[in-house]
């Protein structure tokens, strides 16, 4: 469905010197399935949502949505051929509403579909519609309602980075909930979840474990979680010291 090839990505360093972020990625996204994207911080797993979205240019390589090339589209034609990113760190837009964001996100979409959806990402429509996006909303809530755009949006592919970042436990098993109901056994999408989130990893059909801007370990949690489990729950517990190392290098 959608497929990385031979993807390099290269970012000017603090000195001017050209840093390698990824290397030489190859990736087979597939409709139906639901991909956890874990691995150690400053992996790389971000710059892939943005090279996948267009966000970033890769410095080689090619990208093919359902056999097109698209390594050449920008964000706005790939997001309208179905592909969509919820950011690690949303942006604030000041002076638009909730509704509004909404609104943009889903044009045509009507009211009762986006007070579901606030719902469904535990937001209370009645308290947030009207709202300003770009003040007194917490780090929470902000990606609560950069995770509904998505939802709202469907489309063909759903990366979602870190959506775990500010819930809560209770949101937390919503959020499970929501991966469950809406991607898996749909075969007609494709949800990519980059997390370090010990309940939603096993969920998910297939692992891919990024690290140094490569793809360390790949396949089905049943054969890689085991590389991992400690990294992320001594990670839960918050007790890392020096490098995680997830187990695979
Ligand atoms: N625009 C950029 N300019 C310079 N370095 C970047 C840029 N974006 C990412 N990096 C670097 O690339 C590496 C991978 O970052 P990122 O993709 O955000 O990792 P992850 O999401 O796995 O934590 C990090 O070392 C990060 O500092
Ligand atoms: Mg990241």
């Amino acid at each position: 469905m959608l497929e990385l090839r031979n993807i390099f990505l290269q970012v000017d360093g603090e000195s001017g010197e050209k840093v390698e972020i990824l290397k030489n990625l190859n990736i087979d996204f597939q409709k139906g399935k639901v991909y956890a994207v874990t691995g150690p911080n400053g992996g790389g797993k971000t710059s892939i949502a943005k090279v996948i979205m267009g966000i970033y240019r890769q410095s080689q390589g090619q990208i093919y949505l359902e056999g097109e090339d698209i390594s050449d589209l920008s964000v706005t034609e790939r997001a309208q051929k179905g592909i969509g990113y919820a950011f690690q760190q949303p942006p604030r837009f000041k002076g638009i509403t909730i509704q509004d964001v909404m609104s943009i996100a889903s044009p045509g979409a009507d009211l009762v579909r986006i007070r579901s959806f606030l719902r469904d990402v535990g937001l209370c429509p009645e308290d947030y519609l009207d709202r300003d996006l770009g003040t007194g909303l917490s780090g929470g809530e902000i990606k609560r309602i950069e995770m509904a755009q998505l939802l709202l949006r469907d489309p063909l592919i759903s990366i979602f980075d870190e959506p775990e970042a500010g819930v809560d436990l209770w949101t937390i098993q919503k959020l499970l909930g929501l991966i469950v109901s809406r991607y898996k056994h749909n075969p007609n999408k494709t949800a990519v979840v980059i997390t370090h989130n010990e309940k939603i990893i096993p969920i998910c059909d297939e692992i891919l474990v990024v690290d140094g801007g490569t793809i360390a370990a790949q396949g089905p949690p049943e054969k890689i979680w085991h590389l991992i489990k400690d990294d992320i729950e001594c990670k839960v517990r918050n007790q890392c010291q020096g490098e995680v190392t997830y187990g695979v290098k």
